[in-house]
């Protein structure tokens, strides 16, 4: 099981504890997931927090910390000779304890033994949101709670410092971000090469899902591969390649640790841009390079989301899709007919990073509220940008026929846009071009030692290239 050294992983959880002072910490790792029945199970994902904290991709774990003491626990269940036969040999509980640095290791019934001694003892139990439904009965019955009280009396201190620590990212975390920004290069190149000789959406997709399979990895979310790039989570690939559309595949890959890559790339599938794609092909990028520009500590990405909204509306305006002052356009939410999405959210253990906490806290603060208008209310991530932060950057132009038609019935915005210019756009699809930016002390970079193909010169070079695997 690859992994950080303990130390990284005490080093966690000794910051966690300073920054709680007090109580206790209860961390509940993830349990196989049944598919249909209870022995087809889907893929094991452990929950990314207890992954931070304890890098053990077991199911079946959960870990006590005393915030005041220090005092550390990892319970589980040794296997017995029945679960060999099925699994061969694993580690004891006791071995994973040793591997993160946890003092005491238990069976599981000690658990709930050693909850309420804490509880008697008057000690706050401190635990994260859960997002499963098997988390939340085991909570219940842990901790004596109804399932209606487990949600609603999660710490909110655990949250916000859970959340401090997992937004800046170490240089060993960037490292693996890395890694999987490198799968993600070869997954889109992939998808590039492969377009040539598909008959359908399906022959790509399988290949490009494929990829992170060859690094001990899976996919970081279900992969958007589709000529249909104007529904934003198009997850079908049924398609048969169609001469003149637009291929728009969002992917990325998780490393065998959990870390995520996320991008964006369209391009032709007949492997040259139309002039009409390359217009809008080339604000996309230019919005996605502006992104780049402005991200830097201390700025908002609330703020960048705008500035990159005022690019679109710009070159829409040169278009003749989009008419008027691009600041009111902007501000009246006018270009959210094209960008129904925001510029893009956190990424680490979690694609969208740590969604689970609560994107509330993760992306915006008292300083930084979100702004309640169709389109920007989508921005995941609004607040100022800090060094150590991954964020995407993922702008993208659509032509959604269903928005079109209910806009244009109900007038709106007509002094921006242009109903009857964006009318022949309709059979135009969507572009999003996504890149992983690390936000450093002076700037930002993107992530990846090379950047994906972006350019239209670069990726109809890429898109005459033959895929070996
Ligand atoms: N890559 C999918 C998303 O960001 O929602
Ligand atoms: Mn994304």
């Amino acid at each position: 099981m690859e992994m950080f050294s303990k130390e990284t992983y005490i080093a966690r959880r000794a910051a966690l504890a300073a920054a709680m002072g007090n109580g206790v910490g209860l961390f509940l790792g993830n349990a196989e997931s049944p598919m249909n029945y209870a022995d087809n199970t889907y893929n094991f994902r452990q929950d990314s927090t207890f992954l931070y904290f304890f890098g053990l991709r077991k199911p079946n774990l959960a870990a006590v910390v005393d915030f005041e003491s220090g005092d550390e626990w990892l319970f589980g269940d040794d296997a017995d000779i029945d679960d060999v036969v099925w699994t061969g040999p694993l580690p004891s509980v006791a071995d994973f304890a040793a591997t993160c640095g946890v003092a005491h290791a238990e069976p599981m019934s000690g658990l709930a033994k050693l909850l309420s001694k804490l509880v008697g003892k008057g000690r706050k139990i401190h635990y994260l949101p859960p997002y499963r439904t098997d988390t939340m009965l085991w909570l219940s019955t842990l901790l004596d709670k109804k399932i209606s009280e487990v949600g609603q009396q999660c710490s909110l201190e655990l949250i916000k410092a859970v959340i401090d620590l997992r937004a800046v990212k170490s240089d060993e975390e960037i490292a693996e971000i890395e890694r999987a920004c490198a799968i993600g290069y070869e997954m889109h190149t992939a998808a590039m090469r492969l377009v040539k000789t598909a008959a359908s959406e399906r022959d790509i997709h399988c290949i490009v899902d494929s990829i992170p399979l060859k690094y001990g990895g899976t996919t970081s979310f279900t992969t958007i591969l589709t000529q249909n790039g104007q529904t934003l989570h198009n997850h079908l690939h049924d398609k048969p390649i169609t001469p003149g559309r637009l291929m728009l595949v969002d992917a990325g890959a998780e490393t065998p640790m959990g870390y995520a890559s996320d991008f964006t790339r369209t391009f032709p599938v007949s492997g040259k841009f139309t002039q009409r794609q390359k217009d809008i092909y080339q604000i996309v990028l230019d919005t996605n390079d502006r992104a780049l520009e402005l991200a830097r500590p201390g700025v908002t990405y609330q703020s960048v989301h705008l500035e990159c909204c005022k690019t679109i509306a710009s070159g829409l305006k040169a278009l003749g899709l989009m008419r008027g002052d691009v600041d009111e356009a902007v501000a009246a939410g006018a270009h959210a007919l094209f960008l129904p999405h925001g510029l893009g959210h956190m990424m680490g253990l979690d694609v969208h990073d740590m969604e689970n906490l609560g994107q509330i806290y993760v992306g915006y603060n008292n300083e930084t509220r979100p702004i309640e208008q169709f389109g920007t209310s989508s921005l995941r991530m609004g607040r100022k940008l800090q060094p150590g932060f991954v964020v995407t950057d993922e702008p993208g132009i659509y032509f959604i026929p269903e928005l079109f038609e209910k806009w244009r019935a109900e007038h709106l915005h007509e002094q921006f846009i242009n109903y009857a210019e964006v009318a022949k756009y309709l059979d135009f699809g969507g572009i999003r071009i996504e890149d992983d930016l690390l936000i450093t002390a002076d700037g930002a970079r993107r992530l990846g030692e090379r950047r994906i193909p972006a350019t239209i010169s670069e990726v109809e070079e890429e898109m005459t290239k033959t895929f070996s695997l």
